[in-house]
């Protein structure tokens, strides 16, 4: 293929395939062949592209991710300006918005758009002729930042657009930049384990990301974007309403919101405000309230702007997510790699229908830099399932004389003279053997994700340490059921169930037992990479650290880090023990559970219309779920029937998925 038109030829062909195929997997979700598949595609674009550089266009896909850390973002004018928007708190105010919109329009029917208001943060893309030239942050609303290599990093912003919208000389759309939930928490975790200052919220870890200048560092990011208005557009806006700007973004190609629904009445309005308020802990992100618009553009041009925001519409604001509180005590806890934990004890306040009295304060400089005190009236934030945040202090009511806050000499737990490794923000206990450490490092061990122990939990793993039975993971095999019938709380069943479960465990394979150990800095992903490539313990220990350094994505950190935990004299007899107990030390040649539902743990409640319990539970199992028998932060689905019990308003609590039975056909059915 060296003649160059069809090498063009070609190249556009391929490029139009993968396209595709990113819409279905990244906007709908739908993905219409295996990743293998898709990444073969892709790597023939980038060899093809890679022989024929002068072919390489900006709407190619391989062109998501690329150039060099920005000094700055560069000021951007917005074409149209991105107003605020005007709030309503209650019903009442919605009805009076409507009245007053009555009033000025006098005799027109109002036809209203409601959307959720998703937390994140707005941004303006500008595509000429169908090609993204540029995406800006909204900034004071007149001018905003480029952040348009950032952006083009997102999936589900396309480079190009397909259909009628892509013959427009230039076209401005705008929509929210967001974190999804889960994503957060995962974010959050990693940062966390990297020694790094987690975020408060999914919103400031969205701006947070939008707004790093490595563009390569911000595509690590999982932020996804709805649009939610198509604001210029030339020659001509080609509809007459919102609604049908909204159906022509997604046949551009755009991802928006699937909940928007268009309603006749002020009543319907309010309707889907309240169902959407009683649903937001189960939306896949945060959303501070519903965004009600006139749906006819001529409408909207009769009703105009005030500076601020658009007459035409107006922001429903659910009940904040946050509080005022006083710090009662600053609590230090002792984690399983020995670093001391701030967390303040809060006077019991209710922050969206849940009591908090605990609140995460992270780490010693992050007291500081809040410089947060015992007594001090600070303004505490709930976001997603994430533990309470404190946000800011309220310093003006500080009472006179409050000391700082400062940071115990000796770990709480064991008395160990702490210290603070150079260059790190943790202050660490240095003692191996200290009980804290050691109940943190089993939880750890057993958890989910890890070697995944049922019923092993904190309750068991502090009489198993307090007793002296358990000195390290391999001492968990060998426990039996007279022993830990023993312990408080434990009759026959409970025992040899544990004792069923510890049994079980020995099968994780290699990938989860690396994770399970609590190597510093290796958590799931690190993990799952050094198994695939050594595929046994042996073949991990003898690489140095410079060699495990060659590895993609592992920096010298990391391997300092491992090549040290296995150079360890104790960390070396509790592997021997554990392989000794039966403990599976190679990468497990089964495949990981699959089908559509593969590792997700469902809870079942109430009555479901056409399948019994036991069926809905066969069907799940058999996709490659799990059917768990209590709501917990390890739920990742609650199917809801007729007449849900407790579980119900549990998972509301946790902010887990409620899905009825249809909902739960579709996923069985690989759908959503
Ligand atoms: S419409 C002129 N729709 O909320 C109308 N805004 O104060 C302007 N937002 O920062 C906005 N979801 O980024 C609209 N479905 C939605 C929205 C939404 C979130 C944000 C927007 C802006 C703020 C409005």
């Amino acid at each position: 293929m060296h003649d160059p038109a069809s090498v063009r030829q070609h190249l556009e062909a391929l490029r139009e395939a993968i396209r595709e195929h990113q819409y279905k997997y990244y906007v709908e979700n739908r993905p219409e062949i295996s990743d293998a598949e898709y990444d073969a595609l892709f790597r023939e674009l980038l060899a093809l592209e890679a022989a024929h550089p002068e072919l390489v266009t900006p709407d190619s896909p391989t062109q998501r991710v690329g150039g060099e850390p920005a000094t700055g973002f560069a000021p951007v004018e917005h074409l149209v300006p991105m107003l605020s928007l005007d709030n309503a708190t209650s019903a009442e105010e919605l009805r009076e918005f409507d009245a007053r919109l009555q009033r000025l329009l006098p005799g027109e029917p109002l036809t209203y758009v409601v959307e959720p208001k998703v937390d994140g943060l707005g941004v303006a893309l500008l595509y000429e002729r169908g090609v993204l030239v540029r995406g800006a942050t909204r900034g004071d609303g007149r001018v905003g930042e480029d952040v348009t290599q950032n952006l083009r990093a997102i999936k589900s912003v396309p480079l190009r657009l397909r259909g009628p919208l892509a013959e427009l000389a230039r076209l401005e759309v705008r929509g929210e930049v967001y974190m999804p939930r889960e994503a957060f928490v995962a974010l959050n975790r990693q940062l966390e384990e990297e020694g790094q200052p987690p975020f408060a919220n999914p919103r400031n870890a969205a701006a947070g990301s939008l707004r790093l200048l490595d563009p390569r560092l911000s595509a690590r990011r999982p932020l996804d974007i709805f649009l939610y208005a198509l604001s210029y557009a030339e020659p001509a806006l080609p509809y007459t309403c919102h609604w049908d700007a909204l159906q022509g973004l997604a046949a551009a190609g755009f991802k928006i919101n699937p909940r928007r629904q268009r309603c006749a009445t002020i009543e319907e309005v309010i309707a889907y405000c309240q169902a959407l308020e009683a649903q937001r802990q189960a939306l896949e992100y945060d959303a501070d309230g519903v965004v009600v618009k006139v749906d006819r553009f001529a409408l909207q041009q009769r009703l105009g702007a005030t500076t601020h925001h658009p007459r035409w519409a107006i922001a429903f604001k659910f009940a904040a997510q946050q509080a005022v509180s006083r710090i009662k005590a600053i609590h230090i806890s002792v984690g399983r790699t020995g670093a001391l934990t701030p967390t303040a004890e809060l006077e019991p306040v209710a922050i969206g229908g849940v009591t908090v009295s605990r609140a995460s304060l992270h780490n010693e400089d992050e007291v500081r830099r809040k410089d947060v005190r015992v007594g001090d009236s600070v303004l505490v934030e709930r976001a997603g399932d994430v533990i309470p945040q404190v946000v800011r202090v309220l310093l003006e009511r500080r009472p006179v004389g409050t000391p700082p806050f400062v940071m115990p000499a000796h770990c709480p737990a064991c008395g160990a003279a702490v210290y603070r490794p150079p260059g790190e923000v943790v202050v660490r206990c240095p003692n191996a053997a200290c009980p804290a450490q050691l109940r943190e490092r089993l939880l750890h061990y057993g958890s989910r994700r890890a070697m995944d122990i049922d019923g092993l939990g904190a309750a068991v793993v502090e009489q198993l340490v307090a007793r002296g039975l358990v000195r390290d993971f391999a001492d968990l095999y060998a426990l039996d059921v007279p022993t830990l019938c023993t312990l408080e709380r434990f009759a026959t069943k409970s025992a040899s169930n544990l004792v069923a479960a510890i049994a079980r465990s020995r099968e994780r394979g290699l990938a989860r037992l690396l994770y399970a150990l609590g190597i510093r800095h290796v958590g799931e992903r690190v993990a799952a990479l050094l198994a695939r490539h050594y595929r046994t313990l042996d073949a991990l220990m003898q690489a140095a650290a410079e060699e495990l350094a060659q590895l993609p994505d592992i920096g010298p950190v990391i391997a300092d880090s491992v090549s040290q935990f296995f150079a360890r004299e104790e960390n070396r007899r509790t592997l021997e023990r554990l392989r000794a107990a039966g403990v599976r030390m190679e990468e497990t040649a089964a495949a990981p559970a699959a089908g559509p539902l593969a590792g997700k743990v469902f809870v079942l409640t109430g009555t479901l219309p056409h399948l019994t319990r036991s069926q809905a539970q066969a069907l799940i199992t058999a996709a490659g779920g799990r059917v768990a028998s209590a709501v917990s932060r390890k739920t990742d689905y609650v199917v809801a029937g007729a007449d849900p019990g407790s579980k119900y308003q549990e998972a509301l609590r946790l902010g887990i998925p409620i899905l009825d039975e249809a909902a739960l056909q579709r996923l069985l059915r690989g759908e959503a």
